[in-house]
């Protein structure tokens, strides 16, 4: 079975899974968290060498308070209560978004999480936390002016690689696969960039119902697929017809 090696999960569906047991939502984003703990510990014991999980989108700030509040809360008692786990399992944590938007108690939690477990060398797992891909976007294109009017860049150098090192997934590879929970699909702001040849996994469970099983099954659905990336089957098949598209220029 052929794995991703860097597989992203859009955790969605903590909210009505909640209600539709008659409960609040925030019972569905405490069943989560335990669902990110099982998935992680899986995806670590799988080999697999980047897990990204989208946490909390930029959008997610215009939710009611008191909801934004508690997934904060949440939030801090994760980092704080994960970080041996962690360790234990040798992984890297690291988060792309922008964490200055995060509550000062937040930022400090995950700051040294991070710091705690920099020497791991493990699977990376990325949090997406105040992360949104089209800002995260537009901060690079920002970025890349900048540097260009102090004389840092010119315009010829700008290509895929290029842009690729100003986003904040910098150094990491392009998501493989990607899985959303709750039968939504779309992507939500979510690596629109590093999507370009993701293959899409929608998994109609919504993720506190998500267990071990159903991320084997992903990742078997995962590894029936054919990526293809613009050539024909039969290059695919061949193997041999490992050109990219620059031998083309
Ligand atoms: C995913 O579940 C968790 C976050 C977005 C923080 P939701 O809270 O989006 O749950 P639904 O989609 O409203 O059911
Ligand atoms: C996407 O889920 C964000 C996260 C899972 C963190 P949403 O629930 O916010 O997405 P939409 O609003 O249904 O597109
Ligand atoms: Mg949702």
């Amino acid at each position: 079975m052929s794995l991703p090696n860097h597989l992203a999960i859009i955790m969605d569906g903590n909210g009505r899974w909640a209600q539709s047991l008659g409960k609040r939502r925030l019972f569905g984003h405490i069943k989560g968290v335990g669902r990110v703990r099982e998935v992680v510990k899986t995806a670590a014991k799988l080999n697999i060498s980047f897990l990204t999980l989208y946490a909390f989108s930029m959008e997610n700030w215009m939710r009611p308070k008191e909801e934004v509040k508690l997934l904060m809360n949440l939030l801090i008692k994760f980092l704080k209560k994960e970080t041996r786990e962690l360790n234990r399992q040798n992984i890297r944590l690291q988060s792309i978004g922008d964490t200055s938007y995060l509550p000062e108690e937040a930022q400090t939690a995950l700051a040294l999480a991070i710091d705690s477990t920099k020497g791991n060398s493990g699977m990376v797992l990325t949090l997406a936390l105040s992360y949104g891909s089209r800002q995260e976007i537009t901060q690079a294109i920002r970025q890349i002016i900048i540097d260009h009017k102090n004389g840092g860049n010119s315009i010829e150098e700008i290509d895929e690689a290029f842009v690729n090192n100003y986003l904040q997934t910098a150094g990491m590879p392009d998501p493989d696969l990607i899985i959303r929970t709750s039968g939504e699909y779309r992507l939500s702001n979510f690596l629109l960039w590093q999507a370009a040849y993701a293959e899409i996994v929608i998994i109609e469970k919504a993720w506190p119902d998500f267990v071990a099983e159903d991320l084997v099954r992903a990742l078997e659905e995962y590894s029936s697929r054919e990526r293809r990336f613009g050539k024909t089957s039969a290059q695919v098949c061949e193997q041999s017809g490992q050109g990219d598209i620059r031998e083309l220029n």
